[in-house]
């Protein structure tokens, strides 16, 4: 009895362990419904997670809580980099290693300490101070430490997932992800600037697989594994059609030269040969 007893509440356990909830839940561990989907076009305002330069410890408040500070200020815009819901653009955001920004960017390089940052559910107004859902954002950029400098790659490819109905309800980010993508590094020392050669791509066609969803009663969106598709179309739909409506013309102009080929040849043939086949049954006879 009492081993069966303790066998079933460790699988109770073991049972609640595995029990998936919503992903991303808010400070008070509630599903974020009733957020404020973002209009296309709309500045997003990630903050990003503050660190010691000695250790790359993240810095808190008299509330163990994790303080949060603005990415670098690109000097294009005099504000920190925000993308603009919805649009995939490429731009650039030249940064200044101050002393403090070198230092972090060697924890960074090194992979002593992630460069993360995050994006807000919602669009309202300080809404991740007041304990809002958020995706995590890291940018991953590479290169090597030097004794005297730091190589960066400053190329960014920053993919961000969002719910693939286009439903403006449901404006909000499902996952996001920003890594170096060049062949080249950039030397830098302190006091240097670095143009980052950011191009952003929202992700919003990607079907949600396995979704147990059939309504979104009580959550924001359809559930389910926003996957990338095994053959990847990396352009724009509009670029796509273009491209297929481009083909389909290509090959029309194509099946009609030959076709026309095959005709007036035909017609050529059936002219030529025809006093040969008369030989060959002259032959014959
Ligand atoms: C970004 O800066 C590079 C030079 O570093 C320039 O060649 C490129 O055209 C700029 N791109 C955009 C989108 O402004
Ligand atoms: C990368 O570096 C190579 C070799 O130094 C140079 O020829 C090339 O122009 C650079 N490419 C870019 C995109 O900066």
């Amino acid at each position: 009895m009492k081993v069966s007893g303790l066998l079933s509440s460790s699988l109770l356990i073991i049972a609640s362990t595995l029990a998936a909830e919503w992903y991303p839940l808010n400070r008070q561990d509630e599903i974020p419904v009733g957020f404020t989907p973002y209009k296309r076009g709309e500045n997003v305002y990630m903050d990003c997670i503050t660190r010691n330069i000695d250790n790359g410890e993240h810095k808190f408040d008299e509330q163990e809580r994790i303080i949060y500070g603005p990415f670098p200020i690109c000097k294009e815009t005099s504000k920190p980099l925000t993308f603009k819901y919805g649009i995939s653009e490429d731009f650039n955001c030249t940064i200044t290693f101050t002393d403090e920004l070198y230092h972090l960017f060697q924890l960074y390089i090194h992979e002593d300490a992630p460069f993360s940052c995050r994006l807000p559910i919602s669009s309202d107004a300080h809404y991740l101070e007041k304990g809002g859902a958020y995706v995590p954002l890291t940018f991953n950029l590479r290169g090597e430490i030097r004794e005297s400098h730091l190589d960066i790659d400053p190329t960014l490819n920053v993919l961000i997932t969002k719910p693939s109905n286009n439903n403006e309800e449901e404006n909000t980010f499902i996952s996001a992800v920003a890594f170096s993508s060049g062949t080249n590094a950039t030397r830098v020392v302190i006091g240097d600037s670095l143009t980052l050669n950011v191009a952003v791509r929202f992700l919003d066609q990607l079907v949600n697989a396995d979704s147990t969803t059939n309504s979104l009663d009580g959550i924001p969106y359809a559930s389910g594994f926003y996957k990338f598709p095994i053959n990847f179309v990396p352009i724009s739909y509009t670029m796509l059609y273009t491209y297929l409506f481009m083909t389909v013309v290509g090959t029309a102009v194509i099946i009609f030269a030959f076709t026309y080929n095959l005709i007036s040849h035909k017609i050529k043939k059936g002219s030529k040969y025809k006093p040969v086949d008369s030989e060959s049954f002259g032959k014959l006879d």
